[in-house]
């Protein structure tokens, strides 16, 4: 069945996206583990030798991440994030690790990431100081591209404090071409819409996408689901303009995923899981992987709900129905056959009145059409539905601030022999007609 994605591809690059940066990186949102969210700036390692940023830190998360499942279901960069320079550059301008942290320099940390099979990044500012305060790369762009080239870099984080957000549509680009200029590909994470949203402007996602990989639109996540909720609902209500920005090379960045930590119970860190997954968002982790409980690490492993994410179509979902605290979420995914896709559908429970709710619909309501039915599998529980017709009502149990998510793949077994697909719009497609109630 994997041999659709082949077709799906072919089926993109003749919609063209010709206009995105083509750094050929970040076909499908990038995944990894990234310190920010649970590490933050703990520079104490005197104290706190365990969870402080330094070198230790980063090589036993990148041992575990291979050592321990992740690596096999995808997860692949190894992501520093603030807090790991010295306050000053060197007396000829370059950027200098921390010398008690980071002792062995950024190459033979990023050698050893590479040495496990994994890819390395790193952090810095578009502006005069990092976010929390050490320099940034005003001033020194082309030397600082040239130095995490030298470095091996694979993917480089750009955040926004200290910066003027109307000089960003400059300044971004500009760091842009001094990291295609090392000749080495990386990854290009940017924060420009973000800052540009808080100063009150409109970011122009022309450009965005023709200069970045991904992008944040939105606030820092932080570790609690009054934060996940307010994503959802930002990427919600502002779908329109969102959505037609995603695609092959070119994210929408709803931040890390806080699954494994403190804040969040079971079933809301199986709704992160699931909507990020239809958001076709960067899976991002960021927990202490040597204390993360099996339950929450099965999560941040399920195969079929990582696939979702992964889907090669990279369409990103929309919220297609919300009323009374129930939400249905949708996202189109292969495998594809002439005007009609396969979808991820997540519903979702926001409702605060304490027992799970029953929502019932038939897939024709959802938007779902084709003639020869769906086979829909519940990607949680692991329960096969079979194939269902466009008139079936299907019937979901969703439990307080939880999710079920279900895959409906077209059933194809005659179609692909038959190879006929007609290019079209994905974007004009099922998403436009909605009933908004049933
Ligand atoms: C960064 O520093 C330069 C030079 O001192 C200054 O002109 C500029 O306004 C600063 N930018 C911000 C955002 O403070
Ligand atoms: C640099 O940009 C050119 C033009 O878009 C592209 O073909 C090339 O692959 C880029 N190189 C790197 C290393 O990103
Ligand atoms: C947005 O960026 C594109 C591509 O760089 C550019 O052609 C266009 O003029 C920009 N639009 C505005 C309103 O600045």
């Amino acid at each position: 069945m994997r041999s659709w994605s082949v077709v799906a591809l072919l089926l993109v690059a003749a919609l063209g996206w010709s206009s995105a940066l083509e750094n050929g990186l970040a076909r499908t949102p990038p995944m990894g583990w990234l310190a920010w969210e649970r590490f933050r700036c703990n520079t104490d390692c005197k104290n706190d030798p365990d969870n402080c940023i330094s070198d230790r830190l980063f090589r036993t998360m990148a041992d575990i991440v291979v050592n321990e499942g992740y690596a096999a279901v995808g997860y692949e960069y190894i992501n520093v994030d603030d807090c790991w320079l010295e306050k000053e550059r060197d007396i000829n301008g370059n950027l200098v690790p921390d010398r008690e942290r980071f002792p062995y320099g950024m190459k033979s940390l990023s050698n050893y990431v590479h040495s496990k099979g994994l890819k390395f990044g790193i952090y810095e500012d578009y502006g005069n100081y990092t976010c929390a305060g050490y320099p940034g790369v005003i001033g020194y762009m082309e030397n600082d591209a040239a130095q995490f080239a030298a470095w091996d870099v694979d993917y480089v984080k750009l955040d926004g404090c200290y910066a003027h957000p109307s000089e960003m549509d400059q300044g971004y680009p500009e760091f842009g071409f001094h990291m295609n200029q090392t000749g080495r590909q990386m990854i290009y994470s940017c924060s420009w819409p973000v800052y540009q949203i808080y100063a009150g402007m409109q970011p122009n996602f022309t450009a965005i996408i023709q200069h970045c990989n991904l992008w944040r639109n939105f606030d820092d996540i932080q570790d609690s689901w009054a934060s996940v909720e307010t994503i959802i609902d930002y990427y919600g209500n502002n779908q329109d303009a969102i959505v037609p920005n995603a695609g092959p090379g070119h994210w929408n960045d709803p931040d890390m995923l806080i699954v494994g930590n403190f804040g969040l119970s079971y079933e809301q860190s199986k709704t992160q899981m699931a909507i990020w997954a239809i958001l076709a968002a960067p899976l991002l982790m960021s927990v202490d992987l040597r204390t993360i409980r099996p339950e929450y690490k099965a999560i941040l492993q399920n195969k079929k709900i990582i696939d979702v994410d992964q889907d090669p179509l990279g369409i990103q979902g929309r919220r297609i129905y919300k009323h009374k605290g129930i939400e249905i979420w949708a996202r189109p995914i292969t495998p594809v056959y002439q005007n009609y896709y396969s979808y991820a559908i997540a519903f979702l429970n926001r409702r605060t009145d304490g027992t799970p709710s029953d929502v019932s619909v038939t897939l024709k309501e959802l938007g779902l059409q084709y003639p020869g039915g769906y086979r829909v599998e519940d990607l949680y529980e692991d329960v096969d539905y079979g194939v269902l017709t466009p008139q079936t009502k299907i019937k979901v149990k969703v439990n307080p601030s939880g999710v079920v998510i279900l895959r409906c793949d077209l059933q194809t077994d005659d179609i692909y022999a038959s190879n006929q697909y007609s290019a079209y719009s994905p974007l004009d497609q099922v998403f436009k007609v909605r009933p908004n109630s049933f």
